[in-house]
Protein backbone atom coordinates (compact mmCIF):
# COMPACT_ATOMS: atom_id res chain seq x y z
CA UNK A 1 0.00 0.00 0.00
CA UNK A 2 1.46 3.37 -0.54
CA UNK A 3 2.30 5.58 1.73
CA UNK A 4 -0.35 8.25 0.85
CA UNK A 5 -3.25 5.64 1.39
CA UNK A 6 -2.30 5.31 4.87
CA UNK A 7 -4.00 7.87 7.37
CA UNK A 8 -4.95 5.65 10.26
CA UNK A 9 -3.20 6.61 13.62
CA UNK A 10 -2.75 6.00 16.71
CA UNK A 11 -1.81 8.74 19.89
CA UNK A 12 0.79 7.14 22.83
CA UNK A 13 -1.92 7.58 25.07
CA UNK A 14 -4.56 5.32 23.24
CA UNK A 15 -1.53 3.44 22.33
CA UNK A 16 -0.44 2.85 26.13
CA UNK A 17 -4.07 1.96 26.94
CA UNK A 18 -4.59 -0.74 24.31
CA UNK A 19 -0.95 -1.63 25.90
CA UNK A 20 -3.06 -2.73 28.97
CA UNK A 21 -1.03 -4.43 31.87
CA UNK A 22 2.14 -5.24 29.34
CA UNK A 23 4.73 -5.27 32.65
CA UNK A 24 6.28 -8.61 33.24
CA UNK A 25 6.54 -9.12 36.63
CA UNK A 26 10.06 -8.00 38.39
CA UNK A 27 10.05 -5.40 35.38
CA UNK A 28 12.71 -7.87 33.91
CA UNK A 29 12.49 -8.47 29.94
CA UNK A 30 10.85 -5.18 28.60
CA UNK A 31 12.05 -5.21 25.41
CA UNK A 32 10.77 -8.85 24.64
CA UNK A 33 7.23 -8.01 26.78
CA UNK A 34 6.72 -4.70 24.90
CA UNK A 35 7.63 -6.21 21.50
CA UNK A 36 5.46 -9.16 22.74
CA UNK A 37 2.15 -7.01 23.52
CA UNK A 38 2.24 -5.13 20.19
CA UNK A 39 2.67 -8.13 18.11
CA UNK A 40 -0.19 -9.50 19.89
CA UNK A 41 -2.49 -6.77 19.69
CA UNK A 42 -1.55 -6.71 15.73
CA UNK A 43 -1.95 -10.47 15.35
CA UNK A 44 -5.75 -10.40 16.75
CA UNK A 45 -6.54 -6.74 15.10
CA UNK A 46 -7.22 -4.77 17.80
CA UNK A 47 -4.17 -2.33 16.41
CA UNK A 48 -5.69 -2.45 13.22
CA UNK A 49 -3.03 -3.08 10.01
CA UNK A 50 -1.52 0.43 8.51
CA UNK A 51 -1.72 1.96 11.74
CA UNK A 52 1.02 4.39 12.31
CA UNK A 53 2.32 4.10 15.77
CA UNK A 54 3.30 6.95 18.38
CA UNK A 55 7.17 8.49 17.59
CA UNK A 56 9.49 6.22 19.96
CA UNK A 57 10.21 9.81 22.08
CA UNK A 58 6.77 10.29 23.15
CA UNK A 59 5.60 6.89 23.65
CA UNK A 60 9.04 6.19 26.19
CA UNK A 61 7.61 9.39 28.17
CA UNK A 62 3.71 8.31 28.36
CA UNK A 63 5.15 4.47 29.49
CA UNK A 64 7.19 5.50 31.78
CA UNK A 65 10.54 3.33 29.79
CA UNK A 66 14.05 4.78 28.51
CA UNK A 67 13.37 5.25 24.80
CA UNK A 68 16.20 2.32 24.18
CA UNK A 69 13.49 0.35 25.00
CA UNK A 70 10.27 1.40 23.25
CA UNK A 71 13.44 1.53 19.60
CA UNK A 72 14.65 -1.95 20.80
CA UNK A 73 11.06 -3.18 20.99
CA UNK A 74 10.58 -1.45 17.43
CA UNK A 75 13.49 -2.84 16.06
CA UNK A 76 12.41 -6.24 17.26
CA UNK A 77 8.96 -5.74 15.76
CA UNK A 78 10.39 -4.38 12.18
CA UNK A 79 12.85 -7.52 12.21
CA UNK A 80 10.01 -10.27 12.81
CA UNK A 81 8.29 -8.24 9.66
CA UNK A 82 5.19 -6.53 12.28
CA UNK A 83 6.06 -2.75 11.37
CA UNK A 84 7.74 -0.73 8.30
CA UNK A 85 9.18 2.61 9.10
CA UNK A 86 10.37 4.95 6.89
CA UNK A 87 12.83 7.23 7.76
CA UNK A 88 11.45 10.91 8.85
CA UNK A 89 8.10 9.57 7.94
CA UNK A 90 7.62 6.76 11.08
CA UNK A 91 6.37 3.56 11.48
CA UNK A 92 3.05 1.20 10.69
CA UNK A 93 1.96 -2.12 11.65
CA UNK A 94 1.66 -4.91 8.87
CA UNK A 95 1.68 -8.25 9.04
CA UNK A 96 4.94 -10.21 8.05
CA UNK A 97 4.86 -11.43 4.61
CA UNK A 98 2.43 -14.51 4.37
CA UNK A 99 1.05 -14.06 7.22
CA UNK A 100 -2.58 -12.97 5.59
CA UNK A 101 -4.60 -15.51 3.17
CA UNK A 102 -4.60 -14.54 -0.65
CA UNK A 103 -6.83 -11.55 -1.32
CA UNK A 104 -7.79 -10.41 2.51
CA UNK A 105 -8.15 -7.19 2.41
CA UNK A 106 -9.05 -6.07 5.99
CA UNK A 107 -10.18 -8.13 8.61
CA UNK A 108 -13.64 -6.78 8.65
CA UNK A 109 -14.31 -7.31 4.58
CA UNK A 110 -16.36 -10.49 3.84
CA UNK A 111 -14.65 -10.56 0.39
CA UNK A 112 -12.30 -12.75 1.44
CA UNK A 113 -11.15 -15.11 -0.89
CA UNK A 114 -13.52 -18.08 -1.08
CA UNK A 115 -10.63 -20.71 0.15
CA UNK A 116 -10.83 -19.05 3.95
CA UNK A 117 -12.71 -20.25 6.30
CA UNK A 118 -14.07 -17.43 8.14
CA UNK A 119 -14.71 -18.07 11.88
CA UNK A 120 -14.46 -15.04 12.50
CA UNK A 121 -17.59 -13.45 11.94
CA UNK A 122 -20.49 -15.29 13.79
CA UNK A 123 -23.04 -14.62 11.06
CA UNK A 124 -25.70 -16.44 8.84
CA UNK A 125 -26.12 -16.21 5.50
CA UNK A 126 -29.51 -15.07 3.76
CA UNK A 127 -32.32 -16.85 4.29
CA UNK A 128 -32.46 -16.70 0.24
CA UNK A 129 -35.70 -17.29 -1.02
CA UNK A 130 -37.50 -15.21 2.11
CA UNK A 131 -35.25 -12.24 1.37
CA UNK A 132 -36.45 -12.64 -2.58
CA UNK A 133 -39.84 -12.71 -1.88
CA UNK A 134 -39.84 -10.22 0.42
CA UNK A 135 -37.62 -7.66 -1.56
CA UNK A 136 -40.49 -8.17 -4.27
CA UNK A 137 -43.01 -7.09 -1.82
CA UNK A 138 -40.99 -4.04 -1.00
CA UNK A 139 -40.19 -2.76 -4.54
CA UNK A 140 -44.52 -3.11 -4.47
CA UNK A 141 -44.67 -0.99 -1.15
CA UNK A 142 -42.14 1.71 -2.76
CA UNK A 143 -44.10 3.55 -5.14
CA UNK A 144 -46.25 5.08 -2.10
CA UNK A 145 -43.03 6.85 -0.56
CA UNK A 146 -41.20 8.08 -3.37
CA UNK A 147 -43.64 11.22 -3.52
CA UNK A 148 -42.23 12.14 0.05
CA UNK A 149 -38.73 13.23 0.61
CA UNK A 150 -37.61 9.50 2.45
CA UNK A 151 -36.25 10.76 5.54
CA UNK A 152 -37.60 9.36 9.26
CA UNK A 153 -35.64 9.57 11.59
CA UNK A 154 -37.89 7.18 14.07
CA UNK A 155 -37.65 4.48 11.25
CA UNK A 156 -40.48 3.85 8.34
CA UNK A 157 -44.21 3.23 10.29
CA UNK A 158 -44.71 0.06 8.93
CA UNK A 159 -41.83 -1.72 10.29
CA UNK A 160 -41.63 0.22 13.92
CA UNK A 161 -45.31 -1.65 13.95
CA UNK A 162 -43.67 -4.79 13.03
CA UNK A 163 -41.13 -4.73 15.47
CA UNK A 164 -43.57 -3.90 18.28
CA UNK A 165 -45.84 -6.42 17.21
CA UNK A 166 -43.03 -8.71 17.96
CA UNK A 167 -41.84 -7.64 21.17
CA UNK A 168 -45.82 -8.16 22.07
CA UNK A 169 -45.53 -11.81 21.00
CA UNK A 170 -42.69 -12.75 22.76
CA UNK A 171 -44.12 -11.32 25.65
CA UNK A 172 -43.50 -7.34 26.09
CA UNK A 173 -46.50 -5.52 25.58
CA UNK A 174 -45.10 -2.82 23.20
CA UNK A 175 -46.87 0.22 20.62
CA UNK A 176 -44.70 1.57 17.25
CA UNK A 177 -44.08 4.51 19.08
CA UNK A 178 -41.70 2.63 21.95
CA UNK A 179 -39.51 1.90 18.28
CA UNK A 180 -36.87 3.78 16.96
CA UNK A 181 -35.23 1.73 13.95
CA UNK A 182 -31.67 2.13 13.31
CA UNK A 183 -28.69 0.82 10.78
CA UNK A 184 -28.05 -2.21 13.12
CA UNK A 185 -27.57 -3.33 16.59
CA UNK A 186 -24.19 -1.53 16.80
CA UNK A 187 -25.70 1.99 15.24
CA UNK A 188 -28.10 1.20 18.22
CA UNK A 189 -25.57 0.66 21.14
CA UNK A 190 -23.68 3.71 19.75
CA UNK A 191 -27.12 6.17 19.53
CA UNK A 192 -28.20 4.86 23.45
CA UNK A 193 -24.34 5.64 24.32
CA UNK A 194 -24.20 8.94 22.68
CA UNK A 195 -27.12 10.22 24.07
CA UNK A 196 -26.70 8.93 27.65
CA UNK A 197 -23.35 8.79 28.25
CA UNK A 198 -21.01 11.45 28.37
CA UNK A 199 -16.74 11.07 28.03
CA UNK A 200 -15.47 9.84 31.61
CA UNK A 201 -18.73 8.30 33.01
CA UNK A 202 -18.61 4.97 33.82
CA UNK A 203 -20.15 2.15 31.71
CA UNK A 204 -21.11 -1.49 33.48
CA UNK A 205 -19.89 -4.65 30.68
CA UNK A 206 -20.26 -8.20 31.37
CA UNK A 207 -16.13 -9.27 30.81
CA UNK A 208 -15.80 -10.87 28.08
CA UNK A 209 -18.39 -8.97 26.20
CA UNK A 210 -19.17 -8.51 22.84
CA UNK A 211 -16.04 -6.41 21.32
CA UNK A 212 -17.90 -4.04 19.27
CA UNK A 213 -19.60 -2.71 22.07
CA UNK A 214 -16.51 -2.22 24.00
CA UNK A 215 -15.32 -0.24 20.65
CA UNK A 216 -18.76 1.65 21.13
CA UNK A 217 -18.00 2.46 24.76
CA UNK A 218 -13.85 3.41 24.74
CA UNK A 219 -15.02 5.56 21.17
CA UNK A 220 -17.53 7.30 23.75
CA UNK A 221 -14.64 8.33 26.21
CA UNK A 222 -16.16 6.40 29.06
CA UNK A 223 -14.38 3.76 31.07
CA UNK A 224 -15.91 0.09 31.38
CA UNK A 225 -17.06 -1.69 34.60
CA UNK A 226 -16.38 -5.12 33.84
CA UNK A 227 -17.82 -7.77 35.88
CA UNK A 228 -16.80 -11.39 35.46
CA UNK A 229 -19.28 -14.07 33.53
CA UNK A 230 -18.21 -17.50 34.84
CA UNK A 231 -16.96 -18.93 31.43
CA UNK A 232 -18.49 -22.70 31.75
CA UNK A 233 -21.64 -22.30 32.71
CA UNK A 234 -24.64 -21.92 30.35
CA UNK A 235 -27.35 -21.03 32.12
CA UNK A 236 -27.97 -17.99 34.83
CA UNK A 237 -24.69 -18.83 36.88
CA UNK A 238 -23.17 -17.81 34.44
CA UNK A 239 -23.88 -13.96 36.21
CA UNK A 240 -23.08 -13.04 39.75
CA UNK A 241 -25.58 -10.46 40.73
CA UNK A 242 -24.38 -10.28 43.97
CA UNK A 243 -21.05 -8.84 42.10
CA UNK A 244 -23.37 -6.63 39.39
CA UNK A 245 -24.80 -5.13 42.52
CA UNK A 246 -21.37 -4.65 44.44
CA UNK A 247 -19.93 -3.22 40.89
CA UNK A 248 -23.22 -0.49 40.82
CA UNK A 249 -22.59 0.46 44.21
CA UNK A 250 -19.25 1.06 44.08
CA UNK A 251 -18.51 2.22 40.70
CA UNK A 252 -22.00 4.06 40.13
CA UNK A 253 -22.28 3.26 36.33
CA UNK A 254 -24.43 5.54 34.23
CA UNK A 255 -25.23 2.73 32.77
CA UNK A 256 -25.09 -1.30 32.44
CA UNK A 257 -24.76 -2.81 28.94
CA UNK A 258 -25.60 -6.49 29.19
CA UNK A 259 -26.52 -9.42 26.90
CA UNK A 260 -28.77 -11.58 28.30
CA UNK A 261 -29.57 -14.14 25.74
CA UNK A 262 -27.58 -16.16 24.57
CA UNK A 263 -24.73 -13.74 25.71
CA UNK A 264 -21.84 -13.21 22.89
CA UNK A 265 -19.35 -14.85 23.49
CA UNK A 266 -19.88 -17.06 26.57
CA UNK A 267 -24.05 -18.19 24.91
CA UNK A 268 -25.20 -17.93 28.54
CA UNK A 269 -29.10 -17.16 29.15
CA UNK A 270 -30.37 -15.67 31.88
CA UNK A 271 -32.97 -16.85 33.95
CA UNK A 272 -36.09 -14.92 34.91
CA UNK A 273 -35.18 -14.72 38.10
CA UNK A 274 -32.20 -12.94 37.06
CA UNK A 275 -34.26 -10.70 34.86
CA UNK A 276 -36.05 -9.48 37.56
CA UNK A 277 -33.18 -8.61 40.07
CA UNK A 278 -31.66 -6.77 37.05
CA UNK A 279 -34.69 -4.29 36.83
CA UNK A 280 -34.81 -4.29 40.70
CA UNK A 281 -31.38 -2.96 40.57
CA UNK A 282 -32.28 -0.56 37.59
CA UNK A 283 -35.09 0.68 39.94
CA UNK A 284 -33.47 0.92 43.27
CA UNK A 285 -30.52 2.90 41.77
CA UNK A 286 -31.89 4.48 39.00
CA UNK A 287 -29.02 3.21 36.41
CA UNK A 288 -30.71 2.41 33.42
CA UNK A 289 -29.85 -1.12 31.42
CA UNK A 290 -28.66 -1.55 28.08
CA UNK A 291 -29.85 -4.60 26.83
CA UNK A 292 -29.01 -6.30 23.86
CA UNK A 293 -31.24 -8.59 22.39
CA UNK A 294 -29.60 -9.24 19.08
CA UNK A 295 -29.09 -13.09 19.58
CA UNK A 296 -32.58 -13.47 21.75
CA UNK A 297 -34.56 -15.18 18.80
CA UNK A 298 -31.79 -17.99 18.35
CA UNK A 299 -32.78 -20.18 21.30
CA UNK A 300 -31.91 -23.51 20.22
CA UNK A 301 -32.79 -26.13 23.36
CA UNK A 302 -36.19 -24.34 24.62
CA UNK A 303 -38.61 -21.38 24.26
CA UNK A 304 -35.55 -18.62 25.52
CA UNK A 305 -36.61 -16.25 28.10
CA UNK A 306 -38.88 -13.50 27.93
CA UNK A 307 -37.21 -9.55 27.39
CA UNK A 308 -35.79 -8.49 30.77
CA UNK A 309 -38.25 -5.26 30.34
CA UNK A 310 -41.06 -7.25 30.78
CA UNK A 311 -40.34 -8.02 34.04
CA UNK A 312 -41.68 -4.91 35.93
CA UNK A 313 -40.79 -2.21 34.03
CA UNK A 314 -42.46 -2.70 30.35
CA UNK A 315 -43.00 1.22 29.54
CA UNK A 316 -39.97 2.31 31.89
CA UNK A 317 -37.19 4.31 30.38
CA UNK A 318 -35.17 2.31 32.84
CA UNK A 319 -34.55 -0.69 30.15
CA UNK A 320 -33.60 0.20 27.15
CA UNK A 321 -33.98 -2.64 24.37
CA UNK A 322 -31.76 -3.19 21.43
CA UNK A 323 -31.90 -6.00 19.04
CA UNK A 324 -31.24 -6.44 15.49
CA UNK A 325 -32.04 -8.11 12.41
CA UNK A 326 -28.41 -9.51 11.44
CA UNK A 327 -28.78 -12.97 13.51
CA UNK A 328 -32.25 -14.20 12.93
CA UNK A 329 -32.50 -12.85 9.55
CA UNK A 330 -29.07 -11.28 7.92
CA UNK A 331 -26.79 -8.92 8.80
CA UNK A 332 -26.26 -7.37 5.03
CA UNK A 333 -29.92 -5.66 5.54
CA UNK A 334 -28.21 -3.55 8.40
CA UNK A 335 -31.83 -3.17 10.51
CA UNK A 336 -31.67 -3.09 14.16
CA UNK A 337 -34.18 -1.11 16.79
CA UNK A 338 -34.37 0.39 20.46
CA UNK A 339 -37.42 0.08 22.32
CA UNK A 340 -38.14 1.74 24.88
CA UNK A 341 -40.76 4.66 26.97
CA UNK A 342 -41.85 6.51 23.85
CA UNK A 343 -40.59 9.79 25.47
CA UNK A 344 -37.12 8.45 25.12
CA UNK A 345 -37.22 6.85 21.59
CA UNK A 346 -38.07 10.87 20.81
CA UNK A 347 -35.21 12.21 22.73
CA UNK A 348 -32.78 9.06 20.93
CA UNK A 349 -34.25 10.15 17.75
CA UNK A 350 -33.25 13.60 18.41
CA UNK A 351 -29.84 12.42 18.79
CA UNK A 352 -29.42 10.47 15.70
CA UNK A 353 -29.63 13.85 13.58
CA UNK A 354 -26.09 14.14 14.68
CA UNK A 355 -24.81 11.43 12.66
CA UNK A 356 -27.08 9.58 10.62
CA UNK A 357 -31.02 10.83 9.23
CA UNK A 358 -32.68 7.62 8.78
CA UNK A 359 -32.32 4.35 7.71
CA UNK A 360 -32.88 3.57 3.62
CA UNK A 361 -36.39 3.39 3.05
CA UNK A 362 -36.28 -0.17 0.32
CA UNK A 363 -34.70 -2.46 3.32
CA UNK A 364 -36.74 -0.92 5.85
CA UNK A 365 -40.01 -2.00 4.02
CA UNK A 366 -37.98 -5.08 3.09
CA UNK A 367 -37.58 -6.42 6.90
CA UNK A 368 -41.13 -4.80 7.73
CA UNK A 369 -42.31 -8.11 5.55
CA UNK A 370 -39.93 -10.45 7.77
CA UNK A 371 -40.21 -9.16 10.61
CA UNK A 372 -44.14 -9.44 10.53
CA UNK A 373 -43.73 -13.15 9.57
CA UNK A 374 -40.56 -14.20 11.33
CA UNK A 375 -41.93 -17.48 12.95
CA UNK A 376 -40.83 -19.50 9.98
CA UNK A 377 -37.53 -18.10 8.95
CA UNK A 378 -36.13 -18.61 13.38
CA UNK A 379 -37.66 -22.08 13.26
CA UNK A 380 -35.63 -23.22 10.32
CA UNK A 381 -32.29 -21.58 11.60
CA UNK A 382 -33.18 -23.06 15.07
CA UNK A 383 -33.01 -26.38 13.91
CA UNK A 384 -30.01 -25.78 11.65
CA UNK A 385 -28.16 -24.37 14.29
CA UNK A 386 -28.43 -26.81 16.67
CA UNK A 387 -27.49 -29.42 14.54
CA UNK A 388 -24.36 -27.11 13.50
CA UNK A 389 -23.52 -26.52 17.57
CA UNK A 390 -24.03 -30.50 18.06
CA UNK A 391 -22.12 -31.74 15.03
CA UNK A 392 -19.42 -28.41 16.23
CA UNK A 393 -19.06 -30.00 19.79
CA UNK A 394 -18.67 -33.99 18.25
CA UNK A 395 -15.74 -33.06 16.16
CA UNK A 396 -14.20 -30.65 18.64
CA UNK A 397 -14.44 -33.54 21.35
CA UNK A 398 -12.18 -36.00 19.29
CA UNK A 399 -10.40 -33.30 17.87
CA UNK A 400 -8.87 -31.28 20.30
CA UNK A 401 -9.75 -33.27 23.53
CA UNK A 402 -7.57 -30.87 25.78
CA UNK A 403 -10.13 -28.15 24.77
CA UNK A 404 -13.23 -27.48 26.77
CA UNK A 405 -16.20 -25.72 24.96
CA UNK A 406 -19.46 -24.16 26.25
CA UNK A 407 -22.57 -25.86 26.11
CA UNK A 408 -24.77 -22.96 24.92
CA UNK A 409 -28.53 -23.26 24.81
CA UNK A 410 -28.49 -20.39 22.43
CA UNK A 411 -26.85 -18.45 19.53
CA UNK A 412 -23.93 -18.75 17.63
CA UNK A 413 -21.07 -19.76 18.92
CA UNK A 414 -18.93 -21.82 21.32
CA UNK A 415 -16.43 -20.17 23.84
CA UNK A 416 -13.59 -22.65 24.28
CA UNK A 417 -11.17 -22.52 27.30
CA UNK A 418 -7.92 -23.92 25.29
CA UNK A 419 -6.04 -24.66 28.66
CA UNK A 420 -2.83 -22.50 28.05
CA UNK A 421 -2.74 -18.87 27.30
CA UNK A 422 -2.76 -19.26 23.69
CA UNK A 423 -5.09 -17.63 21.76
CA UNK A 424 -3.55 -14.91 19.90
CA UNK A 425 -0.88 -17.41 18.60
CA UNK A 426 -3.04 -19.87 17.44
CA UNK A 427 -5.44 -16.88 15.68
CA UNK A 428 -1.95 -16.08 14.14
CA UNK A 429 -1.15 -19.85 13.26
CA UNK A 430 -4.59 -20.66 12.01
CA UNK A 431 -4.51 -17.37 9.27
CA UNK A 432 -1.36 -18.82 7.76
CA UNK A 433 -3.51 -21.81 7.48
CA UNK A 434 -6.50 -20.56 6.02
CA UNK A 435 -9.00 -20.25 8.70
CA UNK A 436 -10.15 -16.80 10.25
CA UNK A 437 -11.01 -16.50 13.72
CA UNK A 438 -11.24 -14.28 16.81
CA UNK A 439 -8.91 -14.65 19.86
CA UNK A 440 -10.30 -14.44 23.64
CA UNK A 441 -8.52 -11.14 24.23
CA UNK A 442 -11.04 -9.55 21.58
CA UNK A 443 -13.99 -9.84 24.21
CA UNK A 444 -12.04 -8.28 26.95
CA UNK A 445 -10.25 -5.94 28.52
CA UNK A 446 -6.66 -5.21 29.10
CA UNK A 447 -5.20 -8.70 27.53
CA UNK A 448 -7.42 -10.80 29.56
CA UNK A 449 -9.00 -14.10 27.80
CA UNK A 450 -5.96 -15.65 26.09
CA UNK A 451 -6.75 -18.84 27.21
CA UNK A 452 -9.96 -18.47 25.54
CA UNK A 453 -11.04 -18.63 21.60
CA UNK A 454 -14.88 -18.09 20.02
CA UNK A 455 -15.67 -20.87 17.79
CA UNK A 456 -19.31 -20.25 15.68
CA UNK A 457 -21.49 -22.86 14.44
CA UNK A 458 -21.90 -20.69 11.12
CA UNK A 459 -19.89 -22.52 8.48
CA UNK A 460 -21.36 -24.28 5.69
CA UNK A 461 -22.13 -27.90 6.90
CA UNK A 462 -19.25 -29.24 3.88
CA UNK A 463 -16.77 -26.19 5.30
CA UNK A 464 -16.50 -27.66 8.81
CA UNK A 465 -14.35 -30.28 8.64
CA UNK A 466 -11.58 -28.85 6.42
CA UNK A 467 -12.02 -25.81 8.53
CA UNK A 468 -11.12 -27.57 11.65
CA UNK A 469 -8.59 -30.10 9.53
CA UNK A 470 -6.25 -26.77 9.16
CA UNK A 471 -7.09 -25.84 12.77
CA UNK A 472 -5.71 -28.93 13.87
CA UNK A 473 -2.65 -28.24 11.94
CA UNK A 474 -2.34 -24.48 13.02
CA UNK A 475 -2.59 -26.03 16.48
CA UNK A 476 0.30 -28.54 16.30
CA UNK A 477 3.08 -25.49 15.56
CA UNK A 478 1.42 -23.91 19.00
CA UNK A 479 3.53 -25.07 21.44
CA UNK A 480 1.29 -24.63 24.27
CA UNK A 481 3.60 -25.74 26.76
CA UNK A 482 5.35 -22.77 25.96
CA UNK A 483 2.65 -19.84 25.65
CA UNK A 484 4.63 -16.33 24.51
CA UNK A 485 3.07 -14.27 27.15
CA UNK A 486 1.99 -14.50 30.87
CA UNK A 487 -1.35 -14.72 31.51
CA UNK A 488 -2.29 -11.09 31.71
CA UNK A 489 -4.84 -10.06 34.45
CA UNK A 490 -8.48 -8.86 34.21
CA UNK A 491 -8.93 -5.32 34.97
C1 LIG B 1 -24.30 -9.02 20.88
C2 LIG B 1 -24.28 -8.27 19.59
N1 LIG B 1 -24.75 -7.01 19.56
C3 LIG B 1 -24.76 -6.29 18.42
C4 LIG B 1 -24.30 -6.82 17.25
C5 LIG B 1 -24.29 -5.96 16.02
O1 LIG B 1 -25.40 -6.24 15.23
P1 LIG B 1 -25.62 -5.54 13.83
O2 LIG B 1 -24.96 -6.41 12.81
O3 LIG B 1 -27.09 -5.49 13.68
O4 LIG B 1 -25.02 -4.17 13.89
C6 LIG B 1 -23.78 -8.12 17.22
C7 LIG B 1 -23.24 -8.68 16.00
O5 LIG B 1 -22.49 -9.62 16.01
C8 LIG B 1 -23.79 -8.87 18.44
O6 LIG B 1 -23.31 -10.12 18.48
Amino acid sequence: MARDDIDRRIGARSFARLLGDWRPPGGRGLTAALAGRVRLLVLDGRLPLQTRVPAERELATVLDVSRTTVAAAFETLREAGFLNSRRGAGSWTQLPPGTMGAGMSSPFSPHVDRTLFDLAHAALPAPAGELRAAAAMAVGDLDAHLGGHGYDLLGLPALRAAVARRFTARGLPTTADQVLITSGGQAAIALVLAALVTPGDRVLVEHPTYPNALEAVHARGARCVPVPLAPDSPGADAWDLELVTAAVRDAAPRLAYLIPDHQNPTGALLDATGRERLVGLARRTGMPLLIDETLAELALDGPGEIPVAAHGAPDSALVITIGSAAKALWGGLRIGWIRTAAPTVRRLAAHRAATDLGGPVLEQLLAAWLVADLDPIVTARRAELATARDDLLARLGVAFPGWRPSHPTGGLSLWVDLGAPVSSRLVGAARRHDVLLAAGPRFGLAGAFERYLRIPYTLRADRVGPALERLLAAWHTVDASHPETEPVAVA
